[in-house]
């Protein structure tokens, strides 16, 4: 049986290329939608002889929003599921000094990929159905000294994806919440991550195509992370204020 496509936003990222190949490895035809897109002839190949699958490239700057519309018409089809992986970690000590930085980070984890889904969300519901799965951070949980020019970001992104689940539960269409922890990937080269508490983009992309089956709704990709951002979150502001975490 033919599977139905998968939109990837932000489709040159190591995570956004990884869920890539877990899906075509299950049939699915894929759209990979990037800034640059002509860049990705090799990913694409790569990807349609490993699996036996269409791959098509597609040029998308989440930051375009007045083109997103007719992004989304010139797909070959609209997906059944659209993934975000669209982010931009920035500097926080540039983001504190310079509001351009600053707006750029908010705007890359929040504002764009959300204006995008929103259309999409749009024409799934008008269909009756699709899958939303939207990358955000454990960032987005408490806001931090070091990280919270992107944290608030993602917490907004969270934000904005929870009610479009709560919007679309009963319309046919699912949102994913995914919630990864800390990721080796291009975002996070040079940082020296726990390497117990750091996944591979392959284990996003199984804990993405999991979550997606099981029709989850918010995922920690390594659970002990639910059990740390639960502890994060319940440290009292009084405490919370005065740490260095
Ligand atoms: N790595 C981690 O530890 C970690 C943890 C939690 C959440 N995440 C999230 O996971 C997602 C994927 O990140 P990653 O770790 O795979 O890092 P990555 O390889 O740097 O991927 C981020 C991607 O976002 C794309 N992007 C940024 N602004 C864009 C725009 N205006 N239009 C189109 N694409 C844009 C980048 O495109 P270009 O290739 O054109 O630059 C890049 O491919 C992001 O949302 C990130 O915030 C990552």
């Amino acid at each position: 049986m033919t599977q139905p496509p998968v939109l990837i936003l932000g489709g040159r990222s190591d995570i956004g290329l990884a869920i890539a190949h877990r899906f075509a490895s299950q049939g699915h035809p894929i759209q990979l939608a990037a800034r640059n897109a002509a860049g990705l002839e090799a990913e694409k190949t790569d990807i349609a002889l490993r699996y036996g699958v269409e791959v098509s490239l597609h040029e998308f700057d989440a930051l375009a929003s007045d083109g997103h519309g007719a992004f989304l018409d010139g797909l070959p089809a609209l997906p059944r599921i659209a993934v975000s992986a669209v982010g931009y970690m920035g500097e926080q000590a540039e983001s504190e000094r310079d509001m351009a930085a600053a707006r750029l980070v908010m705007r890359s984890n929040f504002e764009a990929p959300a204006e995008v889904l929103a259309l999409i969300a749009n024409r799934f519901e008008e269909r009756g159905s699709g899958t939303i799965v939207g990358i955000s951070s454990v960032a987005g949980d408490r806001g931090r000294a070091t990280n919270y020019v992107y944290g608030s970001a993602k917490a907004g992104f969270t934000a904005f994806l929870s009610g479009l689940r709560n919007r679309l539960a009963k319309k046919g269409v699912h949102v994913v919440t995914v919630l990864p922890g800390f990721v080796a990937t291009r975002m996070t080269e040079g940082l020296d991550l726990p390497a117990r508490l750091t996944a591979t983009p392959d284990e996003v992309a199984d804990a993405v195509w999991r979550a997606t089956e099981k029709r989850r709704n918010i995922i920690y990709v390594k659970p002990i992370w639910w059990l740390i951002m639960t502890i994060i979150r319940n440290i009292p502001e009084m405490v919370f204020k005065g740490m260095k975490i």
